[in-house]
């Protein structure tokens, strides 16, 4: 029996770790806290919203009396805490906000648990999510390890940076339990499209440009994002407390090859002549302290816990496309109203 927390759940990764716990662990308790912001949406987790484990409450982490009066009436042992602002590109445009509910908000969840807890930390666990981006960029050579030096460029990653510090400070001085894992770049179905891979697919789906940045030579290395949540299941059973854990794909791939490989499957499976999508690549101005290459070495996950990745990034991406043709009036409902002011005003040039 745990009675968890999941923050952020009705996120592109938070409804795939909540639908995972929900459906795995029948007599665990599951509670999606989540502010619906732009990126938040019910819709995602349809198919389990009637489970008698899971429950939804809407509620904001940079409210700091809500998280406190939630976590003494709800006795959560477990918190699991994804809910940020992910876009790297909208920390570009509005930095505050990131600071807001990644720094704030997990230093409220961290005051909420441990007054809750009230130092009774025996089977009690704050896990908290975070990225590769924290480590920086690197050249041509190399990989990031759990002993890489912070060095983050985007507001974004500086936002996740600090609040890694901060679960490691709670941790080291006042002894809560904690774990925290650095992932690598998801994809799959239900990621919003301000992300590159379904925001290409979008585009290709309406004939638009796809816009790559720079020269389409930076590196991410790509995860399914159902291999994250199950790594992220492996590191809350099995993960030492205060320990940190790297998940990566070791799928490495430049922008432009993943760019044209979508390209190819999409006329593949739309009955477009081959070579017809690629004609839109169009080269855009490249972000602003863009982030040359990530690449995570993940084998102390894999040695110490027993997780690897499941499926390469070719196969997986076929899914992904699959998921996104058969799921077009979802695609179409997130990019109605808002999106289209964001998307006109990032790329206006
Ligand atoms: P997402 O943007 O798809 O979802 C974020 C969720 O958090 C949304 O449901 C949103 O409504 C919620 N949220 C935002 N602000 C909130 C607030 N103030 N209070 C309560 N809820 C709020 O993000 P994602 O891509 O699913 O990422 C989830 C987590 O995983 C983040 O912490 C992110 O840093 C981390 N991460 C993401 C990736 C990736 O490739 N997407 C990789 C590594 C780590
Ligand atoms: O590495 C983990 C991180 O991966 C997560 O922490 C972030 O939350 C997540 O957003 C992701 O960050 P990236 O910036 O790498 O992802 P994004 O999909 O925004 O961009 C992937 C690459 O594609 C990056 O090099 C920028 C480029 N890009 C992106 C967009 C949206 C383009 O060339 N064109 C685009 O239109």
């Amino acid at each position: 029996m745990k009675n968890i927390l999941v923050t952020g759940g009705a996120g592109f990764i938070g409804s795939h770790v909540v639908r995972h716990f929900v459906n795995r662990y029948p007599d665990y308790r599951i509670t999606n806290l989540d502010a619906l912001t732009y990126a938040g949406n019910l819709e995602n987790l349809r198919d389990i919203e009637n489970k008698p484990n899971y429950r939804f409450v809407r509620a904001d982490i940079t409210d700091a009396p809500a998280m406190n009066e939630l976590f003494q009436t709800e006795s959560f042992d477990t918190v699991i805490h994804l809910a940020a602002e992910s876009h790297v590109d909208r920390s570009i445009a509005n930095p505050t906000a990131f600071v807001m509910t990644n720094v704030l908000g997990t230093v409220n969840l961290l005051n909420a648990a441990r007054a809750a807890w009230d130092g009774a930390f025996e089977n009690k666990l704050f896990y908290h999510i975070s990225t590769d981006e924290v480590y920086g960029a690197l050249g041509t050579e190399g990989i990031f390890t759990e002993k890489t030096p912070y060095d983050p460029h985007s507001p974004y990653s500086a936002s996740k940076a600090s609040s890694d510090h901060f679960v490691r400070a709670y941790h080291d001085t006042y002894g809560l339990p904690t774990v925290i894992s650095n992932c690598s770049n998801n994809y799959g179905p239900y990621q919003f499209p301000e992300k590159l891979i379904p925001l290409v697919i979008n585009n290709i789906s309406h004939r638009k440009p796809l816009p790559v940045y720079g020269k389409g030579e930076n590196v991410r290395d790509w995860l399914w994002v159902i291999d994250h949540a199950e790594a992220i299941d492996v590191i809350l059973h099995k993960g030492e407390i205060g320990e940190t854990y790297n998940i990566g794909g070791n799928n490495e791939w430049k922008n432009i090859d993943v760019v044209k490989l979508l390209c190819s499957i999409m006329d593949r499976k739309l009955g477009r002549n081959e070579g017809e999508s690629a004609e839109r690549i169009t080269y855009v101005t490249d972000r602003a302290g863009h982030d040359l290459r990530y690449a995570i070495d993940s084998s102390k996950l894999q040695n110490e816990l027993g997780w690897s990745p499941s499926i390469q990034f070719e196969e997986g991406l076929e899914k992904t496309v699959d998921w996104y043709l058969q799921n077009r009036e979802w695609l179409e409902r997130v990019t109605s109203g808002e999106y289209q002011t964001y998307y006109d005003e990032m790329y206006a040039s």
